[in-house]
């Protein structure tokens, strides 16, 4: 085993509590001793989701769009619109020091409901996935996204879909993810941002 699959080894050997869906300490690695946990959003985390929402999108995604089309992405967020999300337990949250740090919101489409991505019958879609920026490529996107990839081999999905902003690609490219088509995301009637439609199919 390479240092890179022990470091991950150690993460994921941590055991659940009874409030939380994982603690995670790093102690090798880019955490530096930073204890994280990942559980079950709270209507109380929608404002800290809010925040690392529209600052990821100014940040993060700059890189790829352009001023305006960053001004109105970021600028259509609303802090109430995590609230169902959060409600119906599609949203878990990384914290540290009980601060939130990143978010994932994943929908399970069960048989029968097809997105234009692909055609099986279950799936589990990748909404949004959002590191505040000061944690970014610490390891914290990989440990939310395979949180929902378990969520996903529990409930027997065999495909996994996300439309990536453009900065993302390369995560999601790390994560298994393959590129099936582009298309714009519509942010209002006037603005649409580039966005890649991608598949991870999961062990049968
Ligand atoms: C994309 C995002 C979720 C990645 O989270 P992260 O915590 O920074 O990613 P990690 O540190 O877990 O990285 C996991 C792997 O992906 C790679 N990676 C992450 N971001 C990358 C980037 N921008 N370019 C190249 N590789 C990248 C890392 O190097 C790492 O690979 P390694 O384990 O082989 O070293 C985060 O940057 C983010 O919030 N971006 C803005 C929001 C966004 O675009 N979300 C996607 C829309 S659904």
């Amino acid at each position: 085993m390479d240092l890179e699959n022990a470091k991950r080894k150690t993460i994921f050997n941590f055991p659940k509590t009874k409030n939380s869906l994982l603690i995670l300490t790093r102690t090798q690695g880019k955490m530096d001793n930073a204890s994280c946990v990942l559980e079950k959003g709270k209507i109380e985390d929608a404002e800290r989701i809010y925040q690392i929402h529209t600052s990821a999108i100014k940040q993060l995604c700059s890189s790829h769009y352009g001023e305006k089309e960053i001004s109105l992405w970021a600028g259509k967020q609303k802090q109430e619109k995590y609230v169902p999300f959060l409600e119906s337990g599609d949203m878990i949250v990384a914290k540290k020091n009980g601060i939130v740090v990143g978010f994932v919101h994943h929908i399970h489409h069960a048989k029968g409901i097809n997105t234009e991505q692909c055609s099986d019958d279950s799936k589990m879609e990748i909404k949004g996935l959002f590191i505040d920026p000061g944690f970014a490529r610490h390891g914290l996107g990989r440990i939310l996204f395979q949180e929902v990839e378990k969520i996903a081999v529990e409930k027997d999905v065999k495909v996994m879909t996300v439309s990536a902003s453009l900065n993302s690609l390369p995560f999601y490219q790390k994560m298994g993810f393959k590129e099936v088509d582009r298309k714009p995301h519509q942010i209002n009637c006037q603005c649409s941002v580039e966005c890649v439609s991608m598949v991870k199919s999961l062990p049968k």
